[in-house]
């Protein structure tokens, strides 16, 4: 026997009724990020591995372990040996094609928004996975359009309230902070280092190497023990220069201003190389260790890092494999009532006739094709049985699948009078053919 072969590990199957969740999420999405003004984008699933190495930091998690490369190797005269990386976030992506599509040239904001998967060989866990999927949003523009205005920021971090909320996710918190600038951040990471130095031998084997080698990712750290050390380091907010400082409390009073909560987290430094002022995440407690709804910041020097223009931008990344995974959790609670169809059609064939797929229940199949179409094309959600199947089993398919059974046999053609059965009052009612898309849909019938 051959051996079966299954999903990669971290890599998931996704199927009903669970896809129709992820659908209207994205739906969801979609009408929010509209009324914001904001237009899809969609950037292939593979990169040139500089783009990575350059936007998102040689020496983060994600491009030192975690990313999919491979050599690709030339198969024209016309072609590069190239490396190449799936996208383990969307960001550097979008920023690429900013600058190669010279969108600075417009002059205006460009407002971005993208939904599709990401690639990250972490070790998968429940909410972190191999293969998952984001829903982004970017905005970047030259400075005259605004783009390092706090206002784009509390706008964004508004729209991810409402977004929220519109979704129905319950309980989410904000968390807030300032990295600075590129200087801020480096005047910080002296101030710990140094405060590391005697702190380090007591702490666990990750921290006394993050404290030498980035001690930003000390902060991190999740073991127990380590907490009220790190308690004591120097906070980022206390090296950030007068500019930072006064951007993100203009941050600050903007989202007090909209009524948008949050707490502050001087922790949340992000793990993107990127970031520049403010960074963020929405929690919610029901994940477990993987927290983090989504995550995102400002990344005021990404375009030049990549060779292009001055482009302050801010934007964002929602985990949609933990927006879902939260949502099941909600409706557990409430235990949402399956989906069903409107009725299931039950064509009563010769049940003897099955293994010769005879005349007469090629007959009566086909009425029922057509009679499905019909209830098909008025919006009802049809189910269709099989003129072989005996009406007890037409029956128990029925019943799980659909509200209403409609029996459609020799007679019922002749006459054009079908039997409804309505599983929830247990009736059954003689409805005219053209009657039927009517029955079928009032909710008294349901
Ligand atoms: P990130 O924090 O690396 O940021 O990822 C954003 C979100 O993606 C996380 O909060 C989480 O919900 C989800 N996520 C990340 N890794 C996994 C995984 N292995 N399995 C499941 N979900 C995951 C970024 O990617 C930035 N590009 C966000 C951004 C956009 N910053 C500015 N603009």
């Amino acid at each position: 026997m051959s051996q079966t072969l299954k999903a990669v590990r971290g890599t998931r199957d996704l199927l009903p009724p669970e896809t129709a969740l992820w659908n209207r999420i994205e739906a969801t999405a979609r009408e929010v990020f509209a009324r914001y003004n904001f237009g899809e984008i969609r950037t292939p699933v593979f990169e040139d591995t500089l783009l990575f190495a350059r936007g998102v930091g040689e020496e983060t998690d994600i491009v030192s372990k975690e990313m999919y490369t491979w050599e690709d190797r030339a198969r024209a005269q016309s072609e590069k040996a190239q490396s190449l990386t799936l996208r383990p976030e969307n960001t550097a992506g979008v920023v690429r094609a900013y600058i190669e599509h010279k969108l600075s040239e417009t002059g205006q904001l460009q407002k971005l928004y993208y939904i599709g998967p990401q690639f990250r060989r972490e070790r998968p866990q429940k909410g972190r996975y191999r293969q998952f999927s984001q829903i982004g949003a970017e905005v970047i523009g030259p400075q005259t359009a605004g783009s390092e205005s706090p206002l784009r920021d509390a706008e964004v971090l508004e729209m991810l309230a409402t977004l929220l909320d519109e979704l129905g996710i319950k309980g989410w918190t904000l968390e807030l902070n300032s990295v600075g600038s590129a200087a801020d951040r480096a005047r910080y990471n002296e101030a710990l280092r140094a405060a590391l130095v005697p702190l380090a031998p007591q702490m666990c084997e990750d921290c006394q190497r993050r404290a030498v080698t980035n001690p930003l990712r000390v902060l991190d750290c999740k073991v127990p023990e380590d907490q009220p050390l790190i308690e004591t380091l120097p906070r980022i907010a206390d090296s950030l220069d007068e500019d930072s400082t006064r951007h993100f409390a203009a941050v600050t009073a903007a989202l007090d201003a909209a009524g948008v909560p949050y707490t502050r987290n001087h922790r949340l430094v992000r793990g993107l190389d990127y970031y520049t002022r403010t960074t963020f995440e929405f929690t919610h407690g029901g994940l477990g260790a993987q927290n983090a709804l989504l995550g995102g910041g400002r990344y005021d020097g990404l375009s030049e890092m990549l060779g292009g223009p001055r482009a302050p931008g801010i934007g964002f990344a929602m985990g949609e494999d933990r927006l879902v995974l939260t949502l099941l959790a909600q409706q557990d609670q409430n235990s949402a009532p399956p989906q069903l169809a409107d009725a299931y059609i039950a064509p009563l064939g010769d049940p003897k006739d099955a293994a010769a797929l005879g005349a007469a229940n090629a007959k009566i199949n086909a009425a029922a094709l057509s009679l499905a179409r019909e209830l098909r094309q008025k919006n009802l959600k049809i189910e269709l049985g099989e003129g072989s199947f005996r009406l007890k089993k037409s029956f128990e398919a029925a019943d799980k699948t659909a509200r209403h059974i409609v029996i459609l046999g020799e007679d019922e053609l002749q006459s054009g009078i079908l039997t409804v059965k309505t599983f929830a009052t247990g009736i059954q009612t003689k409805v005219p053919r053209a009657e039927l898309a009517a029955f079928l849909s009032t909710p008294a019938s349901k």
